[in-house]
């Protein structure tokens, strides 16, 4: 069983044009497939999952896309707290969270402070999040550390970096799924992934529930992890 289950939530807009739908309506049935994972991560073992909600890149989107998103994440927040509390998970965020409006902003502190003291599980929103600005930030972070004595530029190392990343103490995720058919990673985890399985799955990602889930740990389970060493 992965200990961290990443997922690159994608398809809500063609679910919505399949429909003949506005794209926010895409949006508002992948808040419900969420809800489905995080509950299947509780069933099954999976300690943490992280999803990407909204990319750095995101921000090119129609205003009111945009503006969609921002209430549906409010939204979503204000009723799934009840949820995070029967389950025990605590909420956090990766990505440059001071990018968003200050009522997201609040609101998010409020649910990650009240769930701060669940153990059983850690539910990770990727907001505003890059991979590249991730590592740019980190740079930043030990260009700073050097530059005021704090650390040695010679012993830089893999380590150092990690250290500096968004959430240091969460785990690398042991399986990455990405659903609506693209195999690509859109500038997710680009470091914490460097070992990932992958699994991809053309189910759009407001059709996707236990089921698929399930699918993905399955075949995670069949795989074998080398991490470099010969068989
Ligand atoms: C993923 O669905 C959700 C976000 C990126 C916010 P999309 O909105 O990317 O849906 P498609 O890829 O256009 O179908
Ligand atoms: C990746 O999906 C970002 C999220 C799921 C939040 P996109 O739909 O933005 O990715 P591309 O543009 O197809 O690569
Ligand atoms: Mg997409």
């Amino acid at each position: 069983m992965p200990r961290h289950v990443a997922v690159i939530m994608d398809g809500n807009g063609r679910w919505a044009k399949e429909r003949g739908k506005p794209r926010i309506f895409g949006h508002r049935a992948g808040a419900d497939a969420l809800e489905r994972v995080l509950l299947a991560c509780r069933k099954f073992g999976v300690e943490i999952l992280t999803v990407y909600a909204f990319s750095t890149e995101n921000w090119i989107r129609p205003a009111d896309e945009v503006s969609g998103l921002m209430r549906l994440l409010l939204r979503f927040l204000k009723s799934k707290e009840k949820v995070l509390h029967e389950n025990e998970t605590r909420l956090r965020v990766t990505g440059r969270i001071g990018d968003f409006p200050s009522e997201v902003q609040a609101e998010l502190r409020r649910v990650m402070d009240a769930t701060a003291h669940h153990a059983r599980g850690q539910f990770v929103i990727a907001l505003s999040y890059g991979g590249r600005a991730e590592i740019a930030d980190a740079a930043k972070q030990i260009a700073r550390d050097a530059a005021a004595g704090r650390l040695d530029p010679e012993a830089v190392d893999e380590a150092a970096v990690a250290s500096r990343l968004y959430l240091p103490d969460i785990p690398d995720p042991d399986l990455v799924i990405r659903t609506s058919g693209e195999m690509r990673l859109s500038n997710f985890l680009l470091w914490e992934a460097s070992y990932a399985e992958l699994h991809f799955t053309p189910v759009l990602w407001p059709d996707f529930g236990e089921a698929g889930f399930k699918e993905a740990l399955d075949e995670y389970a069949r795989r074998n992890r080398r991490f470099g060493a010969s068989q």
